[in-house]
């Protein structure tokens, strides 16, 4: 017997339209369309007989008669299944044999094999996920959350695909707020070195909100905040030092998030490093005739698009300081010639949608006009955090909510209901417990949102132990942890030969959703959408659930309790990888 296939929705949706093709006479067009199926049909279904028929003005359930007879003779296929049926029009349902079943979950054992059977198209592709990326001269906000979270559940899933990743924190270190930042210091006299550094910060955002509504008053203000930033731009002593200084101090209080969090960078290549290297796209971007000289500022028009044929893509201001768009597009090349990229996933709000796709057009015509090497982009964006009143999320008095007070808030929760379960636990466990519990409540429930909708953020349902929420799951392992507690020496390990193909409904139900984790994460990798391996989680937790209430596991049939352990074992394997997968802690007790 061969190697036991792995990704059995890609297996089937394979092997049956290439049987349909070749055995059966259907012609080119004909692909099989096979979806899990819900459980009372069997274990999938092929749905692609009909659209088929259709479109060959042919009887559906004799060309599913022919196709059903054509699987049945290859013997190594149809080994793999114990009942293939014609279901309504011109279905195929199809029950895996429980040999198949013993099989599968005999050999899929470890992350490791998990992850080396899985076949996607990122196995190879150096991939640059640009995430999180906070603008500098401010703490962290909500604002923050959803490219810090999204980007890191994205890179590990692509590390986990086989991706060759970089993780690149793109900061925002050389934009207007400086320009905005150096005026108002000088306009207050202010010496920032004589400033406490825990009072800094604070301070800073204290100048940039009177700064910026300093410049939206006055026209000189406004000059002067671009003579700032162009002078720092130019590279003038002073303001360099002050810049930096400002970096700096930005820069401890994101570490405090990344710490907090998990999250790492192997580069932080803010747009300041790119400031040197405008020069040479703004000579190709003019050789190539894909920018124009408008108004004074170097501009890109896309004459096919209907929107940007007249809307610019402004790659050099008219005081001739660099933007946002200057930089990703030096950063697209240095990522081209540096990291040999091929591809870059950009996680950003919802509302940089015409920025990049304005950057992927103009990176297209320019590396197409030069002949380098094109890498994909992706703008993977998302919507806003809200308040229970629907609009973007603020404190009481309006003004935006930091992350680091968000965590403390969730982990001082979490703290308060482990106190209550878990008095008898120490000190320092129930720490561990609440930290996993908060930041992971807070990260999964963004996670487990789709990213393209806005959601209503609620410290409450993130933290409930019922629903899709990371306390749920991570109940769920904890709980599977405490069964192998109770484990002894007799039950522990599987007796010579003995089968664990499932026996009982909810076993087999178990064994489905088990089965189908390779298609989770190729779902959730193709369209890069976290919500996608939650979903799939939580259900995985749900037929945990329903199986555990029905099947004692430890019971007098010996057999029955070695198979159920390996039910066990095979949850917790897939629960706890898929919550590494998304960044989210577990715990052996909470
Ligand atoms: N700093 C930007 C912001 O706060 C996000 C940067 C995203 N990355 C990029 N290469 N443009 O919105």
């Amino acid at each position: 017997m061969g190697e036991v296939p792995f990704d059995f929705q890609r297996y089937f949706d394979t092997r049956i339209g290439h049987i349909g093709r070749h055995r059966c006479g259907f012609d080119g067009k004909f692909q099989a369309h096979v979806y899990p199926a819900e459980a009372r049909f069997g274990d999938f279904q092929a749905n692609g007989v009909l659209p088929y028929a259709k479109s060959t003005g042919r009887n559906p359930r004799q060309l599913a008669q022919i196709l059903l007879d054509a699987m049945l003779r290859e013997k190594d296929f149809s080994g793999e299944i114990a009942t293939a049926e014609i279901a309504g029009a011109g279905f195929i349902n199809l029950k895996l044999s429980p040999s198949t079943i013993d099989r599968w979950l005999r050999h899929y054992n470890s992350a490791e094999k998990l992850q080396s059977s899985l076949d996607t198209q990122w196995r190879g592709r150096t991939t640059v996920v640009d995430y999180s990326c906070p603008n500098s001269a401010k703490q962290m906000h909500v604002g923050h959350l959803r490219s810090l979270v999204i980007g890191d559940a994205l890179q590990r899933i692509l590390c986990f695909c086989g991706a060759n990743v970089i993780r690149d924190n793109h900061l925002g270190d050389w934009g207007t707020q400086f320009g905005i930042l150096l005026r108002q210091l000088r306009a207050e006299s202010i010496d920032l070195d004589t400033v406490p550094q825990e009072d800094a910060l604070e301070l800073l955002e204290e100048l940039y909100r009177r700064g910026n509504a300093a410049v939206n008053e006055s026209k000189d203000a406004l000059e002067e905040a671009r003579a700032e930033l162009v002078a720092l731009q130019e590279g003038d002593g002073e303001r360099m030092r002050l810049w930096r200084k400002i970096n700096d101090l930005s820069y401890a209080s994101f570490q405090e998030i990344y710490n907090l969090t998990a999250v790492q960078f192997d580069h932080i290549l803010g747009e300041s490093f790119y400031r040197d290297s405008v020069g040479r796209v703004y000579e190709e971007l003019q050789e190539c005739h894909i920018a124009v000289e408008n108004l004074g500022a170097l501009v890109v028009f896309h004459p096919e698009h209907e929107r940007f044929r007249e809307q610019p893509f402004i790659v050099r201001k008219s005081d001739g300081a660099s933007n946002y768009a200057s930089t990703d597009l030096a950063t697209v090349l240095y990522r081209m010639e540096h990291f040999s990229a091929s591809d870059i996933i950009y996680v950003t709000d919802a509302r940089q949608r015409d920025h990049f796709e304005q950057l992927i057009l103009t990176v297209d015509k320019w590396f197409r006009a030069k002949n380098y090497p094109m890498p994909r982009l992706h703008h993977v964006y998302f919507g806003t955090v809200c308040g229970t009143d629907g609009k973007a999320i603020k404190t009481r008095a309006g003004g935006s909510v930091r992350l680091k007070q968000l965590f403390a808030e969730a982990i001082a929760r979490a703290r308060v209901a482990v106190e209550e379960k878990n008095p008898d636990f120490d000190e320092e466990l129930r720490e561990k417990i609440a930290r996993a519990v908060g930041v992971g409540a807070i990260k999964y429930g963004d996670l487990s949102q789709n990213r393209s909708s806005d959601y209503i953020f609620s410290l409450d349902k993130m933290l409930a132990l019922e629903g899709n929420t990371a306390p749920y799951l991570q109940y769920a392992v904890a709980r599977i942890h405490a069964i192998f507690r109770k484990r002894t020496e007799e039950n522990f390990s599987l007796s010579d030969g003995q089968s664990i193909a499932p026996q009982t409904q909810e076993e087999h139900a178990l064994a489905r959703q088990l089965l189908r984790f390779p298609l989770a994460i190729r779902q959730t990798i193709e369209e890069l959408r976290p919500h996608l391996l939650c979903n799939y989680l939580y259900d995985l937790a749900g037929t945990f659930s329903t199986f555990y209430n029905a099947n004692r596991i430890f019971c007098e049939n010996s057999s029955d309790t070695q198979r159920r352990i390996i039910f066990c074992e095979r949850t917790l394997l897939i629960l706890k990888l898929g919550l590494r997968l998304l960044g989210i802690e577990t715990l052996e007790r909470m």
